[in-house]
């Protein structure tokens, strides 16, 4: 491979979604930023739309907004569904934070499944989901069993079929797992967590906005995730959750709020369940939130997801190429190598991690630390260019020449 900049800015000209670049708001042009995967860029279109929803509808419209505002969570969710899910309308909304939905989905699946007493997960899924459904299990007397899986390479489906039975109620695992971005074979997990009569979870936190989920082909039951990383929608912006359109009028969620209520503001006596995917939801909706994901979501829509998926996997292929030229095994890949099974960020491990992450900051390049000793690098396919790559890694090399990020404490902060 050619290793010039002028190669990498060759592969942004013949870029087919290189031009969404300048839908966002970049005003440190200096700046490369590889943690699109934690909190996504600021699109122009979400920055207007707040305004004026502040201006105008919050601060001209007051309550009045409602009228329009009560249909936002059930038509991003459409929106979602149609542009990044590809699954039908009324099977998504927008609801609550990923971690609610963890609980109130897992909880649902739980009790449509009496008499069974364990649920499967994996060591290496994303902790709030072990957390809560170690909550769970305690607080019904039922055992978390943990699938053992390698930090680098992923779940090995094998393993999760080996730890199914006919006591399994729910399965609930990341489809691309958080750290080191390796696919799950979702058509594969479904259908032995099926085999034995379990219902499936899937976390998308990290795959929505990024790569093709399989929600359709596998059959999978039941999903959640969220908006802020590659779906741009902003700090704390609501999450979203799926729920397979014939399973909806057979599950209820634990948290009886009266968004979930059929005939809402009838303000009748008695909870009892919309006859839709609204019994999924609780309280009053973040609007501004809302519409962030609402513009989030149309700008992932109008690039694809499959253009989307092939610039990230280009994206990943050319960092890992160029760490591997430029840094042999100083770093080491902690990612499947292979991209049709990676998902849009790549880690790469190094003792030093921690101090390299300190280090590329100081030059102004973003990425994050994972633990144990995990440097992370999301390359969000709708802004960030081939030349971003180049220079990001290219300081990164200077770093580990020159040795200076051994200059930064060893010592973890608060924030990773
Ligand atoms: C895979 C995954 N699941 C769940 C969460 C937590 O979501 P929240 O804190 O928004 O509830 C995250 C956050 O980064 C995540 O990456």
């Amino acid at each position: 491979m050619d290793h010039t900049r002028q190669y990498a800015e060759s592969l942004d000209t013949q870029d087919p979604i290189g031009h969404f670049r300048s839908r966002f708001h970049i005003p440190d042009s200096d700046l490369v930023y590889f943690d699109g995967n934690s909190l996504g860029r600021l699109p122009l279109a979400t920055r207007e739309r707040l305004r004026d929803a502040v201006d105008r509808e919050w601060g001209h419209d007051l309550i009045r907004g409602w009228d329009t505002w009560i249909d936002l969570a059930r038509s991003v969710g459409d929106l979602l569904a149609s542009g990044v899910l590809h699954v039908g309308p009324g099977e998504v909304v927008l609801s609550d934070s990923t971690s609610v939905n963890v609980y109130k989905l897992a909880a649902a699946a739980l009790d449509a499944r009496p008499g069974r007493h364990v649920i499967v997960t994996d060591d290496d899924n994303f902790p709030t989901d072990r957390y809560l459904l170690e909550g769970l299990a305690a607080a019904r007397g039922l055992e978390l069993r943990l699938v053992a899986t390698d930090i680098d390479a992923g779940l090995d489906p094998a393993r999760v079929a080996a730890a199914l039975d006919d006591d399994v109620a729910l399965v609930c695992l990341s489809h691309v797992a958080y750290r080191s971005g390796a696919i799950a074979d979702m058509v594969a997990i479904t259908t032995a967590a099926h085999r034995v009569g379990a219902l499936t979870l899937w976390d998308l936190c990290h795959s929505a906005g990024a790569v093709r989920v399989p929600l359709r082909e596998s059959g999978a039951d039941l999903a959640v995730g969220c908006t802020y990383k590659y779906l741009n929608a902003g700090p704390g912006a609501p999450a979203f959750l799926y729920v397979r359109e014939d399973l909806q009028a057979g599950l209820r969620q634990p948290i009886w709020g009266w968004f979930g209520r059929r005939d809402q503001f009838a303000m009748a006596p008695g909870y009892d369940p919309a006859p839709s995917i609204d019994r999924f939801l609780v309280g009053t909706p973040p609007v501004l939130g809302g519409y962030a994901a609402q513009e989030g979501a149309r700008l992932v829509a109008e690039a694809g997801i499959d253009a989307l998926a092939e610039k990230g996997a280009r994206l990943t292929d050319y960092a890992i190429a160029l760490a591997s030229e430029w840094l042999g095994d100083r770093l080491a890949l902690a990612s499947p190598r292979d991209s049709a099974v990676r998902g849009s960020h790549v880690t790469f491990h190094s003792p030093e991690a921690w101090q390299l992450c300190q280090a590329l900051k100081a030059a102004n390049v973003i990425p994050d630390f994972r633990t144990p000793d995990r440097l992370r690098i999301g390359l969000a396919p709708l802004y960030t260019r081939f030349v971003d790559v180049h220079e990001g890694m290219s300081r990164l090399r200077s770093i580990v020449e020159s040795g200076s990020h051994l200059s930064f404490a060893a010592t973890l902060g608060r924030v990773t």
